[in-house]
Order: structure tokens, then sequence, then C-alpha cells
């Protein structure tokens, strides 16, 4: 037994998202999002299901605000819905949609709870995606503007920003892999709209410091880690590829003011082209206040040619699985910290989310997430590794506060640490709910 101690500033927390749980989609004037054209589309949701209900917690975000107060969290991590402030993506402002978040602020301001904002996870405005979306650079000038309404009507309540949710899902997954919306299969353009993405979170910093307003931003990639299967180069250069598609191709740029060569290079070699404009590297260039980091998964992986974008495979050690079939790897959180404090310093960190799907349900008003709370206690375990080596962590936020629409794979995978019964839309606290609520009070756990 071992006490796993946290620093007494650490900041606690639980994440959501816009789409994943507000419901109301027809609601004060909501436009339509890509999430909703995406899920509504046979084939592409599993049991076709969507987020026009989700957890409603656009009219129960009290009750919501309610299970957090009692968790004794200190921040909140959610995002606003562009379609809820501009339906079309530009034009004219949708005063309901402002009205709404500010009684979610104003609620969690009142229960002591910070409210972190993140200004985009995944629900871009239709009317964009039908003229390109993020392909179109069109849609860099309409965020940043959607942005400038945000700061300027949230300052003085939000103090903490993040410009984009893993840009990389909103990218390559979304439009290579094609299993997020819009589903597009093509490499070239998934490429292309990540680096507007990257100048969209540029010029979003820029204009945040134009604006004055008190506060700090950053942004939100999502990590992995691959450890080599041996310690040949070729081995260890698979690994640094596909980390690198994740890490240093959306940070390097923001850090740096540069794409790392390797990946470049890589892919050149498979026929990318990318249009980078003048000044654009110099716009994602900004220095930012924070970063978020999200983590869940990692494994072994060894080089083999001609496989998949990135010439590796993994190699099958059966770690334990969540139930979303990702192998549990908590030393990999604790390396990928590590390797983006040796690449970007001090700069500090907020982990925006870490998290794991089990599908337990109540039996007699209880769940008994087990699995949770131990993938809960070995990562934090190994943040606190993380911390001990000198990472500037600031805060641990988890996802989720409660079960939601999880995107692909509809309401069939829960990652909740509070249940939610889609059908009575009924919110029960598992295990894990009371196991984190104990640790956050402590600032400790044993282990
Ligand atoms: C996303 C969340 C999602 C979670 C679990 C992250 O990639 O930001 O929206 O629910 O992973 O898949």
């Amino acid at each position: 037994m071992a006490i796993i101690q946290f620093p007494k500033d650490m900041k606690w927390g639980t994440a959501t998202a816009s789409y994943q749980i507000e419901g109301a989609a027809n609601e004060d004037g909501r436009g339509v999002s890509i999430w909703d054209t995406f899920s509504k589309t046979p084939g592409n949701v599993v049991n076709g299901d969507n987020g026009d209900i989700a957890c409603d917690s656009y009219h129960r975000f009290e009750e919501d605000i309610e299970l957090m107060k009692e968790l004794g969290i200190d921040v909140y991590r959610f995002s606003i819905a562009w379609p809820r402030i501009f339906p079309n993506g530009t034009g004219e402002i949708n005063q309901k949609g402002l009205d709404y978040y500010h009684r979610l602020v104003d609620k969690l301001i009142e229960s002591d709870i910070e409210p972190m904002c993140t200004l985009y996870h995944w629900d871009l405005p239709q009317a964009l995606q039908d003229k390109g979306g993020w392909n179109n650079r069109e849609t860099i000038d309409a965020f940043v503007q959607y942005a400038e309404v945000i700061f300027k009507e949230f300052s003085g309540k939000i103090n903490k920003w993040l410009t984009l949710n893993e840009p990389w899902c909103i990218s390559f997954l979304s439009n290579y892999i094609g299993v997020h919306a819009p589903g597009n299969k093509n490499l070239q353009l998934a490429a292309q709209i990540s680096h507007h993405l990257l100048v969209t979170h540029g010029l979003t910093v820029k204009k945040f410091r134009e604006t004055g307003i008190d506060g700090q931003i950053g942004f939100a990639p999502n990590t992995t880690w691959l450890e080599p299967y041996s310690n040949r180069q070729e081995d260890i250069d698979a690994c640094n590829r596909e980390i690198g598609w994740y890490v240093e191709w959306f940070m390097d740029p923001v850090f740096k003011g540069s794409y790392p060569d390797f990946m470049l290079e890589w892919f050149k070699k498979k026929g990318v082209e990318l249009d980078i404009q003048d000044g654009d590297m110099e716009k994602i260039n900004q220095p930012i206040d924070f970063l978020g980091i999200n983590y869940y998964t990692g494994h072994i992986a060894r080089h083999k040619e001609n496989e998949g974008l990135l010439d590796w495979e993994m190699v099958e050690m059966n770690y334990d699985r969540t139930d979303i079939g990702w192998p549990i790897f908590p030393e990999g959180f604790y390396k990928v910290l590590m390797r983006i404090k040796e690449s970007y310093g001090d700069i500090p960190i907020y982990i925006t989310e870490n998290g794991s799907c089990y599908n337990d349900e109540p039996e007699n008003g209880q769940v008994k997430d087990s699995g949770r709370i131990n993938y809960l206690q070995q990562h934090l375990t190994a943040l606190s590794r993380a911390i001990a080596s000198g990472v500037n962590i600031k805060g641990y936020i988890t996802w989720s506060l409660m079960d939601n629409f999880e995107w692909a794979e509809g309401y069939t995978m829960r990652f909740g640490i509070v249940h939610v019964n889609y059908r009575t839309l009924e919110r029960t606290k598992k295990d894990s709910y009371y196991w984190y609520k104990q640790t956050v009070a402590n600032n400790w756990f044993e282990n």
C-alpha cells in the first residue's frame, strides 16, 4: 500500500461536451450541426442513435451542477455549441443560445465551481460544412468571430479557455479515417484541415489577447503512447511516427512555429501537399497559457512495411481492456507527459480528459464500476509519477461527469462516473463517483 499524494494547489474536475450531453437539439433557435446530419445518416452511429435528447442537460444542468457540487470538484470543463450562438455559423447572434450558457456559468460560479470553456468540441454548424467546412478558410474567420463574441460576452465569468478539442480527431479521424462527422476518407483533405485548424487556433489566441480580457487560453490535443516492441531503430521510428501524428504534428507548430520534418516527409511520401500560406506558421505560433492533454490508451507496436498509413502494427500483449476495447496502458500516460515536457518545457498542463468506458448498470441503486476505479487509480498514479518528475501539472479533469452520447458508438459506451438511464434520464452515482469524491476531498488516495 502506498499513499499517492497530490500537490496542495491541484485542481480537480470533470468534463463533458455540448453535443454529447445537452439534447434540446431543436430548441431556442439552435442551428443544425454536422453531428446532427452525420448521426441521422443511416450506418454512421451504432443503433442509429443521435444527440436530440442525449442527457437532456440543457434542461437538467442544475441537477448536474448539484452532482458536481457534492463531488467537491474545482473545475467543470464544458463546451459551447457554436450552432446555438450562430445557427448558420455566421451572421445573426441567437440571444437564447447565449442566455443558456449564462445560466449554466452563473450556476457554476454560484456553486463555487470554476468554468473551463471549450469553444469547439466538434459541433460545426452544418451551414459552414455546406460551404466546405474546415477545408474552407472562411470557416477560420467565422470561428474567430464566434470566439470573439463569446470572449466578450463571458469576460469576467470564464477565465479558462480552450480553443479546440482534439484537432487530430477533427481532422484525421473525421476526414481520413471517416468514422466521425463529416465522414470523409481523404488524407489530403484531412491534412489540409489539420493545418486550417491550427491556424484557427492561433488566430483565436491572438483575438483573445487583442480583446484584453483577463484569463488563460490553450488547446486540448489528444495524445497516445506506443512503446517500441524492441530497441531496433525501425520499431522506435514506427512508434515515433504514430505518436508524432498526434503529438508533434499539432504541438510543434504551436510551440515552435514549424511542422516536424519527419512527419512532413512521411505525408509527402503519401502524396499529401499542404497548402501553407504566407504568415500561417507565425499565426499558429502564438504563446499559450496552458496546455490541455487528453489521454486514454496506448500499447506496444513495431514496424511493419506497408501497414496502414504509418507502417506499424500493434503487438497483442493481452493487457486488460476497457469495455470499448482500448488497452489499459497507464505507463503511456507517464511517458507521453515526459516527452511533452522534454519537447516543450514547463508549460502548465491540465489533464483535460482521461477516463474509461465500463458499461456497468445499476443494481438496486448501485453501480459497481470497479473497473473504472482501477483505471483511475492507475492513471492518477502515472500522473503523480509525472508530477514527481517535474511535469508542471495544474489539474486533472476526468472524462466524464456522466454517461453520454459516445459519438459513433451512440449510447452503447459509457464513460461517466454518473450513470444515465437514457429512457428516464435518471442519474445514478456510480461507485467511481464516490471514489473520486473521496480522492478530491483528501487530495490523495491509497494504492
Ligand atoms: C473526446 C470525447 C469522447 C472521449 C471518449 C475524446 O476523444 O474528446 O468527446 O467522448 O474521447 O471517446
